[in-house]
């Protein structure tokens, strides 16, 4: 098929790239020349694992290619995505104004010539969005012009998205007609078919067609309840610090029964990033506008920011003074896998240090040159080693999977004084005294090497 996607953002080119690799013949629309000519020149802006090789090979194929022009694109393809940024506004809510400018700029170039194009609304969108483009299309266009609105929310992850893409769980798409569900159909046929599966067509992606406000909705509660569950097992391992409980055996009781499942039961310094905390506050407005008061969602978003808090003073218990003090900070990225620094613990805990009087020293294998440019200040380090050299004390806030098989004894040994204060649970904690260290982590008792008193329980609360 012949698509065309607006905005070169993350969610654009990643569902351009995967469509293209699916055979279809993908047109992406930018208005910033910049970023059109970096892509020609075959540079991807974005940090996604595979990405870059996916869109040569399907621009030397011939299926990808990239342009300034919505007009051109939205003459030329029988499907145009609009995939343009949708940021949170300081109230919560989100702000269209390019979803609107968008919308106008399809509906003057929409041609009249007896074919019915369908306009995909990919971007997060507050529930009836999908009204509004349509109405405003309707009210921009030539007269005799046929076009639908269809709603296909994007469950992709940074970091994994292109997997995300071919392997999904569910494909939903929000439809007023059949003629729309039947071309999102011939669109996805490759991935429904499961052939990227191993081995192929072992599973297949549920398929979900509904009215355009449900899949608008699910979007935004299905975001909301993943946060949901990531606070509520915050809030579980506050009571195991208070009653000396363990966070990990208690989320792998709970994951084991198949209702509760495994998955966003981590505990630790909660969820960052550019979904989750934008998601759920504009759903929380959405609610509130709607007549609804979604109180659970005020205290997802309370819980996720005592988290960080909660962080801080583990560090104030451990180091006690911290002015002085030379802190290593393992990771930066608001998750693994990734470069994205937005709404990323490690800011506000480097800002916290910083205003304290610490030493700063960090690494991160992805996001160090994204945090430069806040904290210049900062000694970011070539490994986890280098950071840790002299240090006081040593945080872990982002997950990577290097910093899992550090060598601790030779981390020890580096290190000024044997203290980890872990905001991701990564460590086993009696490995971490056996080399030598006082281990703070989340919903966990601290422990101390054999030789320093126990503590009878976190005073952390
Ligand atoms: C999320 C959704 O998963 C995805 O479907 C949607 O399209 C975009 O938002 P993403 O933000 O890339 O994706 O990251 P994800 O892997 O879901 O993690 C989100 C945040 O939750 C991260 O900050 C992560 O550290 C945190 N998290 C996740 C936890 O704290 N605990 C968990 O158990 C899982």
């Amino acid at each position: 098929m012949r698509v065309g996607v607006i905005g070169t953002g993350y969610v654009g080119l990643v569902t351009a790239t995967c469509l293209a690799e699916a055979g279809h013949h993908l047109t992406c629309v930018d208005n910033d020349p910049r970023k059109i000519q970096t892509l020609r020149e075959g540079k991807i802006p974005i940090y996604e694992p595979g990405l870059e090789e996916m869109v040569a090979r399907n621009v030397a194929a011939g299926r990808m290619r990239f342009s300034g022009s919505t007009a051109e694109a939205a003459a030329e393809n029988e499907m145009l995505f609009i995939a343009v940024g949708t940021p949170g506004r300081d109230d919560g809510t989100a702000d269209l104004s390019f979803i609107e400018a968008v919308s106008r700029e399809i509906a003057t170039n929409l041609p009249a010539d007896g074919t019915r194009k369908i306009i995909v609304e990919k971007s997060t969108v507050p529930v009836s969005t999908g009204d509004r483009v349509k109405r405003s299309i309707q009210r921009g266009c030539r007269p005799g012009v046929q076009f639908e609105v269809v709603s296909n929310p994007e469950f992709l992850r940074e970091g994994s998205a292109i997997h995300d893409f071919f392997r999904p769980d569910r494909i939903v798409v929000g439809v007023e007609s059949e003629f729309a569900a039947a071309a999102m159909r011939r669109l996805y046929e490759p991935i429904l078919e499961g052939r990227y599966f191993d081995p192929p067509g072992s599973r297949r992606p549920a398929w979900l067609v509904t009215d355009v406000a449900s899949a608008e909705l699910i979007k935004h509660a299905s975001n909301s309840f993943l946060a949901l569950k990531i606070s509520y097992i915050n809030s579980i391992a506050a009571i195991c610090e208070l009653t000396g409980g363990n966070i990990e055996h208690v989320a792998e009781g709970m994951g084991l029964d198949n209702r509760i499942g495994p998955q966003f039961l981590r505990a630790g310094l909660g969820y960052g990033g550019s979904c989750f905390p934008k998601d759920v506050a504009a759903f929380r407005e959405i609610a509130r506008a709607a007549g609804a008061d979604f109180g659970i969602l005020k205290e997802v978003m309370e819980v996720n920011a005592g988290q960080r808090k909660k962080f801080l003073r583990k560090i104030e218990e451990a180091l006690w003074v911290v002015k002085g003090k030379t802190v290593a900070v393992l990771g930066l990225a608001f998750k693994p896998h990734t470069d994205d620094i937005r709404e990323a613990p490690a800011l506000d805990i480097l800002a916290w240090l910083d205003k304290q009087g610490a030493h700063i020293r960090a690494y991160d294998p992805a996001a160090q040159e994204n945090v430069r440019k806040l904290f210049p200040g900062v000694a970011y380090c070539a490994s986890p080693y280098q950071a840790a050299e002299q240090a006081d004390a040593l945080l872990v806030v982002t997950e990577w999977d290097e910093f899992r098989y550090l060598d601790l004894k030779r981390l020890r040994e580096t290190m000024k004084h044997g203290i980890i204060i872990d905001g991701r649970n990564i460590f086993d904690p009696p490995a971490v005294t056996e080399a030598g260290f006082e281990y703070f982590s989340m919903g966990r008792p601290p422990v101390r090497p054999a030789g320093m008193e126990q503590s009878s329980g976190s005073s952390v609360s």
